[in-house]
């Protein structure tokens, strides 16, 4: 049988039990990937709950509907930003749910194609959007922003200390010729960095590709109005689990949720982020850097 893409769950109990879905409730999987974390929902919800599935990426909704054909449950999937949960789920009538997931970023299907533009090691067009449909390519932002833009998105969003000369090499690097592929670009990176240079186990381009990523995806900002959409659509008891791979996104998540609390519109279900156990990092390497944080809806 042909194998299809692969996804490993990033931390699938944790966030199922801090999910806690009844058997005939509703809840979104609001970055559906390839449906991994939705089979298991699916399986709590069923068979008279409803499971509803949102991501930009089209290829990621076709796979993930493959995936889910069968199941004793009402699915239904939806093409779209999870920034805009309300207006999606008014669009299929659904008012309130039990409980959201989020399992942020880009997964090992789209990171493993060449063709999406997220592999610095493949060679492949500099595109990085999820939603292949719409806004600037990382092509656009890297032959077009000044130095100075490159440079301070690739220190903020890259936490990168060697940002600056990134900035400079891609932009002396252009005016020869204008930068298009992964490997053109993974190529300026490393011969930018200090000779040597290594952070820990990952690959020294992983840190500019992910800021560039984080922008053309408009990441941050995405999640920071995306939790409020969350949180507005659950009903009171309701859950909302988040699992975040990189500082900057775990920090939206924790200072927004120390909000709500202080505010008293959540409880928190998690005083410290949950981490993988050494054993679930093995099987896993990608969980590794996953912080799973989750809260219930008081009002
Ligand atoms: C880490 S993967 C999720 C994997 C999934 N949990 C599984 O088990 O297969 C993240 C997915 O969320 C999508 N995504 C990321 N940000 C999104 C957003 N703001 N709105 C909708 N989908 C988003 C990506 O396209 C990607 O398919």
């Amino acid at each position: 049988m042909a194998q299809g893409p692969i996804h490993i769950p990033a931390m699938p109990q944790e966030a199922m039990r801090l999910l806690d879905l009844p058997s005939g409730g509703t809840a979104v999987d609001g970055t559906l990937g390839l449906g991994g974390h939705a089979v298991l929902m699916a399986e709590r919800l069923a068979p008279d709950g409803h499971l509803i599935g949102i991501d930009r990426d089209r290829a990621a909704l076709a796979h993930a509907k493959e995936r889910l054909a069968g199941l004793d449950l009402k699915i239904d999937l939806v093409q779209g930003n999870f920034k805009d949960i309300g207006r999606l789920l008014e669009k299929i009538k659904v008012q309130a749910v039990n409980g959201v997931l989020l399992d942020l970023g880009i997964s090992s299907f789209q990171l493993n194609d060449p063709k999406r533009g997220f592999a610095f090691s493949q060679e492949g067009p500099l595109d990085m959007r999820m939603d292949a449909g719409q806004g600037d390519t990382a092509e656009d932002l890297v032959n077009r922003y000044s130095e100075a833009e490159l440079a301070r998105i690739i220190r903020e969003y890259g936490e990168e200390r060697f940002a600056k000369r990134i900035a400079k090499a891609i932009v002396y690097r252009r005016a020869q010729e204008k930068i298009t592929t992964t490997a053109q670009l993974a190529g300026i990176i490393l011969r930018a960095l200090p000779r040597g240079y290594t952070r820990g186990k990952i690959h020294p381009a992983t840190r500019a590709f992910q800021a560039l990523r984080i922008v053309v995806n408009d990441e941050l900002d995405s999640l920071a109005e995306g939790l409020e959409q969350c949180l507005n659509v659950l009903k009171p008891g309701g859950r909302l689990c988040v699992i975040a791979f990189h500082s900057l996104e775990d920090r939206i998540v924790k200072n927004t949720f120390r909000r709500w609390v202080q505010e008293g519109r959540a409880g928190p279900l998690t005083k410290k982020p949950l981490q993988c156990s050494e054993q679930e990092c093995e099987a896993n390497p990608r969980g590794r850097s996953a912080r799973v944080r989750a809260i219930q809806r008081i009002l």
